[in-house]
């Protein structure tokens, strides 16, 4: 069986081919950094309409590349939940047509949930499953707990900025490029975390497993520009100031997720983590999740790099839905849920 995958929910349009084994035929993934970048951020009327123009282009693209032809697909599935409600659209009503041009079935995929299956793909096994699952990217910080691949129950989330949307704001701070999460790890590397005390919200709240990032962005900002300084001018963002604003940043966010997750396993009695989401690519955040994990006995899956950032091939998890005769119809909608990461 050949399940096409359409992604669409933020700023990436992306298909893929996967077989009812989870093999992964084809998968490609179109970018729009270059049109958001000089907004600092996700602009979703710019988003929607390059969907638009991108999404027949990357249907194409992936059967060619999985020398497929439209008619070995099997069943279309496609996010629809949460994300920009115009770029959401434009996935789903591409995969509405094609179901009714073929004459096949029709899946949904939650985004998040999608995001913790990478990590279901990346092991091979459904062992993964029950686990707590940390869910970091532009859009959302959220924990849940995960009995199976379609049954999540919210432990807590973000009650201002994600993760990611912090990352973002605050590298076009520090005069970095969109997406600010790599820029920030790249302008860490040669800084020192310990420079700045930046504030760690709920750190040590067990019983609180929510997060909050708008805080921290504001004290970088402060740190930049703000009423300790005369008029609120901006000190000199020489490359060892960046370096160190960005390493100390990127340390509270890292202490912040660490401290969480754990706090989450600790309540749910559960002992197996799976991470995703754009914010997991983090490399300074996978060696010192890694180095946790091992030292208290957790079993950690953080999806592999390819598998952080939006793409279509978790969507291979509608293959759980088809599996449990959960299809839909062309009622389907689109629900936006939470704002995603927008422009400044
Ligand atoms: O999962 P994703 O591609 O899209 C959403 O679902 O939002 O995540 C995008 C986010 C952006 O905010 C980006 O800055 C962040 O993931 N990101 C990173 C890294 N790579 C991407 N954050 C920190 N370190 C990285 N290496
Ligand atoms: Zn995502």
């Amino acid at each position: 069986m050949h399940l096409l995958t359409l992604e669409t929910t933020c700023d990436e349009t992306a298909a893929a081919i996967v077989t009812d084994t989870l093999e992964v035929k084809s998968s490609v993934v179109a970018s729009q950094d270059d049109l958001h970048r000089r907004f600092g951020g996700v602009v979703p009327e710019i988003a929607s309409r390059a969907h638009l123009e991108r999404i027949l282009p990357v249907i194409h693209e992936t059967l060619e590349r999985a020398h497929l032809t439209i008619a070995d697909i099997d069943a279309v599935a496609v996010a629809n939940t949460p994300g920009l409600a115009g770029s959401l659209l434009v996935g789903l009503v591409a995969a509405k047509a094609l179901c009714v041009a073929l004459n096949k079935p029709l899946l949904a995929v939650n985004h998040l949930q999608a995001h913790i299956y990478a990590c279901r793909m990346a092991a091979g096994s459904d062992d993964v499953f029950p686990c707590v699952g940390l869910i970091i990217s532009g859009g959302h910080s959220s924990l849940y707990r995960c009995q199976g691949p379609l049954d999540f129950t919210l432990l807590g989330g973000t009650i201002d900025d994600a993760a990611g949307e912090a990352f973002d704001k605050v590298a076009a701070m520090l005069g970095l490029a969109y997406p600010g999460g790599p820029a920030i790890q790249k302008a860490a590397e040669g800084g020192n975390p310990q420079a700045y005390r930046f504030p760690r919200s709920f750190l040590g709240e067990d019983d609180r497993l929510d997060f909050s990032f708008s805080g921290l962005k504001t004290a970088v900002r402060y740190r930049i520009a703000g009423p300790g300084r005369p008029d609120f001018s901006q000190i000199e963002l020489c490359p060892q100031t960046v370096g160190d604003l960005a390493a100390s940043f990127q340390e509270a966010v890292v202490d912040i997720l660490i401290d969480k997750s754990f706090a989450a396993l600790k309540q749910s009695g559960l002992r197996t983590l799976c991470v995703g989401g754009g914010v997991a690519a983090n490399a300074r955040f996978r060696t010192r999740m890694q180095e946790e994990a091992s030292s208290r006995r957790i079993q950690l899956h953080i999806a592999p790099l390819r598998l952080c950032t939006d793409n279509a091939i978790m969507g291979a998890i509608a293959l759980e839905r088809f599996k449990a005769g959960l299809f839909e119809d062309l009622s389907l909608e689109v629900f936006p849920g939470l704002v995603r990461n927008r422009a400044k």
